[in-house]
């Protein structure tokens, strides 16, 4: 089975269809990307044919990601652009949503997530009990419904089961989207068919596990890399695709970008299986996102919230 570029999608509750590849475009840090090379790579994306960006407020790479768009010679009816809300501003829906729309410079988002389910004060660190991600939530309903032309469909993120019970219970809307942490060693498989049960696309966020991730050297990766002559992170975002889920690698480099996008468009179902089960290998079962600077280990509050209040479920913390 030979890579190609890979054009499949995936329909969305409201009936859109989103890219299941993406292009991520969260840079490490707030504030510390070079602008030009930022827009020259979304630039060279979407030339290669990425038709999904991914952003958010929190990124500060809303205005780069819309003047690349701007400059490329993608119409604006053939790309999906996703952006998020901040945590200090869940009390400010309406014009956040619409501060995010005029630095993108665009006339309408494809969708809108809740970055977290926590509120938190303008330091960036308090928690708030107000507003609930219910309440957030509902806030969100009424943005989608007083902007239809300027808002296309509205999702979450880091949400799990018992923060979407919650919120389920009072919404309008069922969320289009939630986009987690998830990869081979973290494949999510009860909210994973929490969301199917309901119909609530996931989105692979950290789709590689970011840098030095276990899984890039582990043999049984590296020899599906070997069987399909493809790199190791082509065979991650190759199950990613298979297993039901949109991905949102990111890549600075050229080359890789394009490695991003070539995918295998079936793996031999054996092979599918053995990286669905890489996870249950001992110490392969983890999270490895860095929030505040370091991948959390099971039972440490994440923005200010501990587990309970995540509804995370258990992982092995690294050795
Ligand atoms: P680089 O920008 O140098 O390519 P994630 O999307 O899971 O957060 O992972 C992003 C990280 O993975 C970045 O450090 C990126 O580095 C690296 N990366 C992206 N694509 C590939 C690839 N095809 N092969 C190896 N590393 C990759």
């Amino acid at each position: 089975m030979v890579a190609e570029i890979c054009t499949k999608t995936f329909t969305l509750n409201t009936g859109a269809k989103i890219p299941a590849v993406g292009l991520g475009t969260w840079q490490g840090q707030p504030g510390t990307n070079d602008s030009a090379t930022l827009q020259q790579s979304i630039i060279y994306a979407l030339d290669l044919g990425y038709r999904h960006i991914d952003t958010a407020a929190a990124y500060d790479v809303e205005v780069d990601v819309g003047k690349a768009i701007k400059q490329s010679n993608v119409k604006r009816e053939d790309l999906f652009v996703t952006t998020k809300l901040w945590s200090t501003h869940h009390d400010k829906v309406e014009e956040t949503f619409l501060k995010s729309l005029e630095s993108l410079g665009l006339d309408y988002i494809d969708l809108y997530l809740m970055h977290w389910p926590m509120s938190l004060a303008a330091d960036g660190k308090t928690p708030l009990e107000h507003p609930t991600p219910t309440e957030t939530w509902l806030s969100m309903e009424a943005v989608i419904k007083k902007y239809p032309s300027k808002l296309k469909a509205i999702g979450v993120s880091n949400f799990s089961p018992a923060l979407l019970d919650d919120l389920l219970a009072q919404a309008s809307i069922v969320p289009a989207a939630n986009q987690i942490e998830l990869h081979p060693m973290l494949p999510q498989e009860s909210l994973m068919s929490y969301c199917k049960s309901k119909g609530i696309l996931v989105t692979a966020y950290s789709p590689l596990g970011q840098q030095k991730a276990p899984m890039l050297t582990h043999p049984v990766i590296s020899g599906l890399a070997d069987k399909y002559g493809v790199s190791v992170a082509q065979i991650i975002l190759s199950w990613e695709v298979a297993y039901g889920v949109s991905t949102i690698p990111k890549s600075s480099n050229e080359g890789r970008l394009k490695q991003n996008l070539t995918l295998i468009p079936e793996l031999d179902a054996a092979d599918f299986k053995a990286i669905s089960d890489l996870h249950k290998i001992k110490g392969m079962h983890r999270r490895l996102c860095q929030v505040n600077g370091h991948s959390p280990k099971y039972g440490e509050k994440v923005l200010g919230w501990t587990m309970e209040q995540l509804g995370w479920e258990p992982w092995d913390d690294p050795e």
